[in-house]
């Protein structure tokens, strides 16, 4: 079953995962702010991104940018005089749209057939009374659209007190620039030997014409990209160095893609088309992943070849080469640049994992997040809220475990509703502390110091000694399956 973007966002919401942007005051425009969920899922892949693409690589170091750079910066990436897109206004309602995103968008009617009644008629299609196709504003379907006119998408602001030409900076639309600009810093203080990437995830901002479908385009979002350097002059199996090095990135990231949990069938490469290029690309290879809107792009990977280090070497009257000592000459590299969103991904790992099913005749929603992405690891559940000694265990138990990883204690509901709400956020493991654990005092009972632990997927339960929990979630949450580690213990009866 696929999710609409509407059960998502509505989920997002009521689980405190993404919330409007100042949303007391009527919200931003295609602004988000990620709640206490939202943080965690979103620090994750960010930290996995890292883990995987940077430190477990011994030919990638990061770097951590100002996001207000030179204006030159601007000028030398081709920003001020190409990142534009074509807009068109309706004279009538003022709304604005994208030029080549109007005929995507279904269109307000009022058809002459049926004494002008209004109609909201689906993208691209002609009304089915009078036969007509949309050639006024798709919104308010009275106004005419202006002829396009060119907007470039960077932010402008002002460096300093004095508002004035002299002083206009932009707010980053990419992180790309900022590793281009450093080439030489990196290359001498790291003293690196092609090839090699540098790295870097942060914010981004572009004034979106259209923005929409929740965080799939907004105008401030996260990226994480790479810039991969490499020696035009080498070959690799026989290929230019450059091509070699970019399927092997188009490779490397679809794998990461499928290793963190995006279906297979969900998953396709799209080659851009020569006439769809950016002026910087020899080849634009994008992911595409099957959004609740369709299938759009998660990400893209180029070969940028050698544009943007000979664009700020010209512009900076600074050398941007690489000495390659083999052959004894300077070489400008080409540039690989796997460019990934970070909402796009993280609305990805949500829409992939999120499963409706059907447990004891009652509906369970489940977000299936693989255990390293998940924001919460462990949920303790505290059987009966009335035992101080539960409670006292299972504050325990989360105070250990919570030295490692996100863990949380809750006893607001009776279990079966708490085993629920972790499922709808898709919490991998729940432990749970009963009578058996703590024993009965004034029974003169002791307790067997065991609690039950559920797997979330199977719904699976087994029981395990306290003192073993960090070594059994240890094993759990860095790769290893339920199947193979729950055999270690009995079933919970
Ligand atoms: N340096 C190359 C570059 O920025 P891009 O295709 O414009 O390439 C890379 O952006 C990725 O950034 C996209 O694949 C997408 O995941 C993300 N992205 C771009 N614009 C975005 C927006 N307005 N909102 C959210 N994500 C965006």
């Amino acid at each position: 079953m696929s999710v609409t973007m509407d059960t998502l966002v509505s989920l997002c919401k009521r689980r405190g995962f993404i919330f409007q942007s100042s949303e007391i005051y009527g919200g931003t425009g295609s602004c988000y702010d990620y709640g206490p969920l939202g943080v965690e899922l979103k620090q994750n892949i960010k930290r996995l991104l890292w883990r995987d693409f940077v430190q477990s690589r011994a030919d990638m170091v990061g770097i951590d940018a100002s996001i207000l750079m030179h204006p030159m910066v601007w000028k030398a990436s081709g920003h001020l005089d190409h990142f534009t897109d074509p807009m068109v206004d309706c004279r009538d309602c003022k709304l604005r749209f994208r030029a080549d995103h109007v005929d995507a968008l279904p269109w307000t009617h009022y058809c002459p057939a049926t004494k002008g009644n209004k109609f909201t008629i689906p993208a691209g299609e002609p009304c089915s009374h009078c036969g007509a196709r949309r050639t006024l504003c798709p919104d308010c379907g009275k106004g005419e659209l202006t002829a396009p006119r060119q907007f470039n998408l960077m932010f402008k602001t002002f460096m300093g007190p004095v508002e004035e030409d002299a002083s206009v900076a932009y707010l980053r639309p990419e992180t790309a620039q900022a590793m281009f600009v450093n080439f030489d810093n990196v290359l001498q203080s790291m003293r690196l030997k092609l090839p090699f990437g540098i790295a870097q995830a942060g914010r981004s901002f572009r004034n979106e014409i259209t923005p929409g479908n929740f965080i799939f385009r907004t105008r401030e979002f996260e990226q994480m990209e790479i810039e991969y350097f490499v020696n035009p002059r080498d070959a690799v199996d026989g290929r230019p160095a450059d091509e070699h090095w970019h399927d092997r990135w188009i490779a490397d990231c679809m794998a990461w893609f499928r290793r963190y949990g995006l279906r297979e069938e969900n998953l396709r490469l799209r080659e851009h088309e020569k006439d769809e290029l950016s002026h910087y690309s020899k080849r634009t290879v994008d992911i595409d992943y099957r959004f609740p809107i369709g299938w759009s792009e998660l990400m893209g990977i180029a070969n940028r070849t050698d544009f943007d280090l000979k664009q700020h070497s010209k512009f900076s009257g600074k050398s941007l080469t690489y000495f390659d000592e083999e052959r004894k000459e300077h070489v400008v590299p080409y540039v690989i640049e796997p460019a990934m969103g970070v909402d796009r991904a993280l609305l990805a790992f949500m829409a992939d994992a999120y499963v409706e099913d059907e447990v004891r005749g009652e509906k369970r929603v489940v977000l299936r997040f693989h255990p390293e992405l998940a924001p919460v690891k462990v949920a303790v559940l505290p059987l009966l809220k009335k035992r101080e000694e539960i409670v006292r265990a299972a504050h325990a138990i989360r105070a250990d475990l919570a030295k490692q990883w996100r863990v949380v204690y809750d006893d607001t509901a009776a279990i079966g509703r708490l085993y629920r709400r972790q499922d709808e956020v898709g919490t991998p493991y729940c432990v749970t502390v009963d009578v058996q654990t703590v024993g009965d005092s004034e029974k003169g009972e002791t307790g067997d110091g065991k609690a039950t632990i559920r797997d979330r997927d199977s719904m699976e339960q087994i029981r395990a000694p306290i003192d073993a929990l960090p070594g059994l979630f240890h094993d759990l949450l860095s790769g290893g399956a339920w199947s193979q580690v729950a055999v270690r213990f009995p079933a919970a009866k």
